[in-house]
C-alpha cells in the first residue's frame, strides 16, 4: 500500500520536476559565493547583474568570448545589458573567475 502510494506520488510529481531549471553544481555556487558573485548575481534571476542562465544563452557558440568576460568580472565595466556597471572583482582572484566564467557559460 505505501509503495503504491509512493508510485502514485512520483508520477505526479514528475511533470513539475521536468518544468523545474536544470539543477546547478553546488560547488559552482558556493564559489560564486565565495567570490562574492552572489550580492549581484543568480542563476535563475536578474538581481543587479543579468541572470547567469542568460549570459550562457547570449553567448552560446562564441568561445571566444571567455577571456573577455574574464577580465571584464576581474576589472569591472558596464553597457552590456543596461545601465548597471559591474565593480570589480579582484580580491575573487583571476583563476576562481575564469572557472566560474567557464561555468557560466556552460550553463543550460
Ligand atoms: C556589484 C554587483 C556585481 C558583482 C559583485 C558581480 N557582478 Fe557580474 N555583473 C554585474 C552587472 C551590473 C553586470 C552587467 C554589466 C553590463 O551591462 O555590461 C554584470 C555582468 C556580468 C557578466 C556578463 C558580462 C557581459 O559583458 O555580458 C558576467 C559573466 C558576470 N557578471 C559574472 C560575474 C562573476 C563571476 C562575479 C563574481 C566574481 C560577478 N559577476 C560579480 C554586477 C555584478
Amino acid at each position: 500500500m505505501k509503495l503504491q502510494f509512493l508510485l502514485l506520488a512520483c508520477t505526479v510529481a514528475s511533470p513539475l520536476a521536468l518544468a523545474a531549471p536544470p539543477p546547478v553544481d553546488p560547488a559552482m555556487l558556493e564559489l560564486a559565493d565565495k567570490s562574492r558573485c552572489l550580492t549581484c548575481h543568480d542563476v535563475d534571476e536578474t538581481v543587479r547583474g543579468p541572470a547567469w542562465r542568460d549570459v550562457a544563452k547570449r553567448y552560446r557558440g562564441k568561445p571566444e568570448v571567455e577571456e573577455v568576460l574574464v577580465a571584464k568580472v576581474y576589472e569591472g565595466g558596464g553597457g552590456v545589458w543596461g545601465n548597471d556597471y559591474m565593480s570589480a572583482n579582484k580580491r575573487a582572484g583571476i583563476d576562481n573567475i575564469r572557472i566560474l566564467v567557464r561555468w557560466i557559460l556552460s550553463l543550460p
